[in-house]
């Protein structure tokens, strides 16, 4: 690598050069040194230089600290048992975590699930720096919009960076019926935030309090009652996969929920899924410059509902579950790869980039990271269910410290060092 240039003497060495009209020249060779210059680690933010190369469009992506290594896929990896370096924070030292998601507070007897820490197989993540992420985020805002699975998200996201932060100088509130939350950190004028819509699109099932539709019906074409919320926000994270599993077929519908006739019809679920996804992606294109915004979207979350699935014992499912699944090409039945296709297509067909956080497969192996029963029931359970436990363990959420905490090292990882 050359010696790097100091940044005050950008002018004076292309007017050296224009000077010595070897203007093609000098062009190469200027353009050269700057792009060696923003290879270069560094702490400060990248500079705005307008310079593109073809194989460099990572380095366009706003928040870019340095250039990642594009050919480690930091999806594909194994997990490490790591006593010392994980959990990040302990279950007691972070106060926004729902009560669905506190699994020690709640009874459960082992604690190896917090312990796991993700090793790609051809790079390591870098280190999470919670101080760098506030910097980063100064005078600016963080959003997950999706399901429950990204609200667990969002609180993990909280509880790595809430505690740099002094007492007095962070607040937690609510808006718009619950719909949103807003995490405050005050000295940076920096949020990071929550917004219920499980769909994306506009649901019958948008309710952040009451939303347990079992007939659920999807306006595919609206989304601007929830993307009012998320215009002019600088990085978002979005989710949506659970609530349209619930049969092959999903129910569509034209015109508003308060019109009299109602045009509804039956939609594969992949077709359904395609059309919400393509009008996220058509709203993203309006409304987001890709120069000052990134975009994230968390592949599905797999559940484990089946022990079967990986060769466990008939009639289990998550419960009782303390190691990780071992087969590195296991893949569960919960997680469509039609609807991954889907993702695939819908996204890279996008002008807007949108990144995906391809925590699939990485999930997949942790049948024991899951809530199981240890988790706030919020209606009494009857004498048998007590009397078989599995027969109400939760085997879709996440326990904070947890799994979860690694989707934010990636979304770290793919937002700084693209
Ligand atoms: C983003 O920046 C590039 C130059 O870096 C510029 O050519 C492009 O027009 C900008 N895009 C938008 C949407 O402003
Ligand atoms: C980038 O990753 C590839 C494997 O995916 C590896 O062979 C190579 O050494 C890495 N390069 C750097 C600079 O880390
Ligand atoms: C974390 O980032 C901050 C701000 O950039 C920096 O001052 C500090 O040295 C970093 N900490 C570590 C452990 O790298
Ligand atoms: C705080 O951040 C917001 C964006 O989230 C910005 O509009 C506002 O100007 C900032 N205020 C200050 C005082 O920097
Ligand atoms: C939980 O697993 C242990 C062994 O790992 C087994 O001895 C115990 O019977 C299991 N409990 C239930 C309720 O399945
Ligand atoms: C996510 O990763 C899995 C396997 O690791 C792969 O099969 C799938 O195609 C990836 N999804 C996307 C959208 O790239």
């Amino acid at each position: 690598m050359k010696p790097l240039l100091p940044l005050h003497r950008r002018s004076h060495l292309s007017s050296y050069f224009l000077t010595l009209s070897f203007v093609t020249f000098a062009t190469i060779l200027y353009f050269q040194d700057f792009t060696c210059l923003l290879r270069h680690p560094s702490s400060t933010p990248p500079l705005n230089l307008n310079l593109k190369e073809k194989d460099d469009y990572a380095m366009d992506l706003p928040f870019t600290i340095v250039k990642g290594n594009t050919s480690c896929d930091i999806f594909a990896g194994q997990w490490v048992y790591d006593e010392v370096a994980r959990p990040f924070y302990a279950e007691e030292e972070c106060p926004y975590i729902q009560p669905q998601l506190t699994c020690q507070t709640h009874g459960r007897p082992d604690t190896g699930y917090q312990h796991w820490r993700w090793q790609p197989n051809a790079c390591s993540l870098p280190s999470f720096n919670a101080t760098l992420m506030w910097e980063m985020l100064r005078g600016k805002r963080l959003m997950y919009v999706g399901d429950s699975l990204n609200r667990g998200q969002f609180v993990s996201m909280v509880c790595l960076l809430h505690r740099v932060l002094p007492e007095d100088a962070k607040s937690w509130e609510t808006f718009n019926g619950d719909s949103l939350t807003v995490f405050t950190a005050k000295e940076y004028n920096a949020s990071i935030e929550f917004y219920w819509a499980p769909f994306l699109v506009e649901s019958n099932s948008d309710n952040a309090v009451i939303h347990r539709v079992t007939d659920r019906i999807v306006r595919a074409g609206s989304i601007n009652k929830h993307a009012k919320h998320w215009k002019g926000v600088d990085i978002l994270v979005f989710n949506t996969y659970l609530w349209w599993m619930t049969g092959t077929k999903m129910k569509i519908m034209r015109g508003s929920f308060e019109s009299e006739t109602k045009d509804i019809k039956e939609m594969e679920t992949e077709d359904a899924y395609r059309l919400a996804l393509g009008r996220l992606v058509m709203w993203l294109e309006k409304n987001v410059d890709p120069n000052k915004t990134r975009v994230f979207f968390a592949t599905m979350s797999p559940s484990h509902t089946r022990s079967e699935d990986w060769g466990g014992e008939a009639g289990g499912n998550c419960y009782n579950q303390t190691t990780p699944i071992n087969n590195p090409v296991y893949w569960g039945p919960s997680t469509s790869k039609s609807m991954m296709q889907v993702l695939k297509e819908v996204f890279s067909a996008s002008r807007v980039p949108v990144t995906l956080l391809n925590i699939t497969q990485l999930s997949e192996y942790r049948k024991d990271a899951h809530t199981q029963i240890y988790k706030k029931q919020w209606n009494p359970l009857t004498p048998e269910q007590l009397a078989n436990p599995r027969s109400y363990a939760d085997c879709n959420h996440w326990c904070l410290p947890g799994l979860q905490d690694t989707w934010n090292e990636v979304l770290y990882t793919k937002l700084f060092f693209p």
